[in-house]
Formats: C-alpha cells, structure tokens, sequence
C-alpha cells in the first residue's frame, strides 16, 4: 500500500511532521487521533474519561485498520499505536514505518500547556516523560523501519530526510 506511518512519543512532532511530508509528496495526510475524535464525536480526554482507555485502544486499532486499505498516504499515529503488536503487523502491511524521536527536554517544552493528552496528566515533568519514555521506546524502536531525531531541527528538514529515505517507494 506504501503508506508512511510515523509512529513515536507524544509531542515528537508526528502531526506537524506529516503534513508538511504529505505536501512534500503529493501525498494525503492522515492522523488517528483526528479519525478517532471524529468517529466518537467527542475529544480525546472525554473518550479516555467516559469510556475508558481500553475502549480507545479498540476503536484505535479500528481506525488504523481502515486507513491500512488506504494507499500511498502519510499517517501520524497516536503515541500508543506503536505498542500493540497488532497494530504493528496491521502497519507492517500498509507501508514503512518511521519512529520520530525527541529528548525528554524537547518533548517536555512541546507537551507544556497541552491539555488534550490524558497520559501526560500530572507527568509533565523530564522525569514523568523520561519514565514513560523509556516503557515506550523498546516497543517504539522494535517498529520502525527508520528512526529520524526531531531535536532542534526544522519540520522540512526532518521531512526531507524520511522522503529521501523512501525516495524509491515514494515515488
Ligand atoms: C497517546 C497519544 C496521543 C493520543 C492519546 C494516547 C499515547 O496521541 O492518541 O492521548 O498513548 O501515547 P499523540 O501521540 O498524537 O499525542
């Protein structure tokens, strides 16, 4: 199918990334979390306070299952798409899978004053993400065809490289 995924820790950059990459390639942007909102009609805390986390791992897995039937398109996954092995082989089968990575620090200083994401509440701290992190990563890296660092980059820049990395494919 030739799908970019870009998987990685919340606040990495997966959103910004993958839309100016889909500019880049012509390609359609696509995110879960926006499919998600839209599907459940309400955000992402909500879901995770009425119905539970649990229940947004299903309808997840769902919404990345129908984007797999998609083609040639660039899709920034929620931070725990990663972590579920159905997920990845679901991923494995639509196209590549790029991990974006980021320091603690650049995360902490993106993630801020950011109240949409349950699992950074009261963890906003190097140390709160460092531990999350770190759970994470294993999975994260286990993933991915390719890792690209986010620190003190530019969007375009960090863009180029996973379009050149997949020039072949892309194209
Ligand atoms: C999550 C990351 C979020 C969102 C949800 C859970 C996670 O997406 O899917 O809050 O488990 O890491 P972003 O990575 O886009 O913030």
């Amino acid at each position: 199918m030739n799908n970019i995924y870009l998987v990685g820790f919340m606040g990495c950059g997966k959103s910004a990334i993958g839309r100016v990459l889909a500019r880049m390639t012509y390609r359609r942007f696509m995110d879960t979390d926006a499919l998600i909102v839209e599907q459940e009609g309400m955000p992402i805390p909500q879901i995770f306070e009425e119905k539970g986390e649990a229940y947004f791992r299903r309808v997840e897995t769902e919404v990345l299952k129908k984007l797999t039937k998609e083609k040639k398109r660039i899709i920034s996954c929620g931070g725990g798409v990663a972590m579920r092995i159905e997920n990845v082989e679901e991923m494995r089968r639509g196209g590549h899978i790029v991990l974006l990575s980021a320091k603690p620090e650049t995360i902490l200083k993106r993630v801020a004053r950011d109240e949409n994401r349950p699992l950074l509440k009261g963890r906003k701290t190097i140390e709160g993400i460092t531990e999350l992190m770190e759970a994470r990563l294993p999975h994260y890296q286990a993933a991915a065809d390719i890792t690209v660092a986010t620190d003190d980059r530019s969007m375009e820049d960090i863009a180029a490289e996973i379009c050149r990395a997949f020039i072949p494919s892309v194209r």
